[in-house]
């Protein structure tokens, strides 16, 4: 076999953007995870960190090993493969830490092997580290980190995904207080079933979302980034939350909401100064709870993982 490495990086994502819990998610621009990765004779996988962030030491326990492992169980072959962790997102913040892992080694193992599965098998082995983590195969963040863009998830079985247009003016803001939620706990407080009211509410502004976008219509976006069936159960998690999105409403954010299981907190709106400015009422709400944060100001990243060298 002939040796090959390659350097590969996968974006940051907002997952459930409001109201499309596991079915929507977008790549965000500036933060991701980098990692450089080699094949070479011989049958295994050695992960080293160097990214300066504690993550696991036993690789059964790392979200990068059931990628390798179900990409070369795909390919029928062996090799002994080799990755650095160069760069990486702080794990349990809300914007896709595992999941931009997780799509940076899909990528870069179809680097490795010269391409031999389209992006929508990526995703299904980039959501076996999802699996891992949080017990459940969702691609909301893995989809985005991948592809880019917005992505919708119509259905997992089989998966069924598109890729959605996305208005020129859309602007997000993400702040990240350094706190941490683990996504199987922000997973266990959801109620296993809700009433057909809600869900009402839910499939309405879900289709809100996705005609919106469709249409790059930001007045439809922002009326439908509303989430009535997880973000009332998730919220306790995230300090003075209610109090947040006030101040952000006040501050001209057309919506905002949990960035996946979070504690991230995301808000919307239709230019860069206005996102500027709601970036600083989300760092100046932290600061005043004395909770350490970085915040984000993204366009969506319109291409997904890619190959650095
Ligand atoms: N859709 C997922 C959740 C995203 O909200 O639990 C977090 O990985």
């Amino acid at each position: 076999m002939k040796s090959k490495s390659v350097k590969v990086f996968a974006p940051a994502s907002v997952a459930n953007m409001g109201a499309g819990f596991d079915v929507m998610g977008m790549a965000l621009d500036g933060v991701g995870d980098i990692l450089e990765m080699s094949k070479e004779d011989g049958d295994g996988l050695v992960i080293e960190n160097e990214s300066g962030v504690d993550l696991p030491e036993d690789i059964e326990k790392n979200v990068i090993t059931p990628v390798v492992r179900s990409f070369m169980k795909e390919l029928g072959q062996k090799a002994m493969i080799r990755i650095k962790v160069l760069k990486k997102i702080l794990p349990g913040s809300g914007i896709g830490s595992s999941a931009a892992s997780s799509s940076a080694a899909a990528w870069g193992m179809n680097e490795l092997f010269e391409r031999p599965f389209e992006g929508e098998k990526l995703v299904e082995f980039a959501m076996e580290g999802e699996a891992l983590l949080s017990g459940t195969r969702h691609a909301d963040n893995v989809a985005p980190a991948l592809l880019g863009g917005v992505v919708f998830m119509r259905g997992y079985e089989p998966l069924d995904m598109v890729r959605l247009p996305v208005p020129d003016n859309f602007w997000c803001s993400v702040v990240h207080p350094h706190i941490t939620v683990k996504t199987a706990e922000a997973r266990a407080v959801l109620p296993t079933e809700i009433p057909l009211r809600t869900a009402v509410k839910q499939w309405g502004n879900v289709g809100g979302l996705v005609a919106g976008f469709a249409l790059k219509d930001m007045g439809l976006i922002s009326r439908s980034m509303v989430d009535v069936v997880v973000e009332p159960h998730r919220k306790c998690f995230i300090p003075s939350y209610d109090s947040l999105k006030e101040k952000l409403s006040a501050a001209g954010a057309l919506a905002s909401n949990i960035s996946g299981s979070g504690p991230s907190v995301f808000a919307v709106s239709d230019n860069r100064e206005r996102a500027e400015i709601l970036s600083k009422v989300m760092k100046e709400h932290f600061d005043a709870l004395g909770i350490e944060n970085d915040v984000y100001v993204s366009h969506v990243l319109p291409i997904g993982a890619r190959t650095l060298e």
